[in-house]
């Protein structure tokens, strides 16, 4: 497995690579670390359809509305590392600051809808971010088909919009939200929560797929000393953000098969 760090040991790799050696297709999957069992679905989907498969592991602060936040997120590149080469990662990509944002983020993607709701509602910009970083991942690493998880549904359906509305030439494949045992989405943050917390916070998928009215569920979740950030439903999908003792976690379901 190999570690590049910038872009142009990449190009080199990736010009590097014959025809017969990526026939099936380079596939890709971006994060920001601290794996788990979530980021390692999308992996195993991409090593089984495509012959070449690229991770980046990048924590990407022009996404980051709140400094704190951004200091306390969980870097684990040892762990990552070693959970990419057991799965059979070909190439994992571990750039600086100065390799994504030559311009200093003077260039930006900026989305005017559905962007500025739900979770861009309280983080302005951070969608703005995601869309800007994404896009670069996506030029310098040229894939066929890239992974991306139905867990941030808002962060999927804004990354399938600009590349459509852009004609960008890359197939993005959705993939289910992995969950504990106890159905809390699995997610980097939750290594943040007390074990109790863990326990109570698998309320919010409970909540979220059961029957009861809406405001009901709302209820259910604040009834365990949670702060809920939102709860709607927007064509045919139950989007939730709950503080969790200050951790923000989010998820959401499909409300259409009841
Ligand atoms: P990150 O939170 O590390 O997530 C990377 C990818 O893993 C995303 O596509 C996310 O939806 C997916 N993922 C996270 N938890 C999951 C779970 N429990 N089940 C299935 N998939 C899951 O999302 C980002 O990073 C960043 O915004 C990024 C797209 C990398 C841009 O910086």
């Amino acid at each position: 497995m190999k570690v590049l760090n910038t872009y142009s040991d990449f190009n080199l790799w990736r010009k590097g690579l014959s025809e017969q050696a990526i026939s099936k297709g380079v596939g890709f999957v971006p994060t920001m670390g601290a794996l788990h069992l979530g980021h390692a679905s999308l992996l195993t989907k991409s090593l089984n359809e495509n012959s070449v498969t690229v991770l980046s592991i990048y924590v990407n602060p022009t996404q980051f509305n709140n400094l704190e936040d951004l200091k306390k997120y969980p870097i684990t590149l040892a762990e990552d590392l070693e959970l990419a080469k057991n799965l059979g990662v070909d190439v994992v990509f571990v750039p600086t600051y100065e390799e994504i944002y030559p311009d200093n983020y003077k260039f930006k993607v900026i989305e005017n809808d559905f962007s500025l709701s739900l979770c861009g509602a309280n983080r302005p910009g951070h969608f703005n971010g995601v869309l800007t970083v994404v896009m670069k991942l996506l030029n310098i690493i040229q894939p066929q088909r890239a992974y991306f998880g139905e867990k941030d549904f808002q962060q999927l359906m804004l990354i399938k919009s600009m590349v459509q509305a852009f004609f960008m030439q890359v197939e993005i494949v959705a993939c289910p939200t992995m969950r504990e045992k106890n159905g809390l989405a699995r997610s980097s943050r939750n290594t943040r929560l007390s074990e109790v917390d863990k326990e109570k916070a698998a309320i919010i998928y409970k909540a979220i797929v059961s029957n009861q009215p809406i405001e009901k569920i709302r209820k259910c979740i604040e009834d365990e000393g949670f702060s809920v950030e939102y709860l709607v439903d927007f064509l045919g999908r139950r989007y939730i953000a709950v503080d969790v003792h200050g951790v923000r976690l989010i998820d959401n379901v499909n409300i259409t098969k009841k």
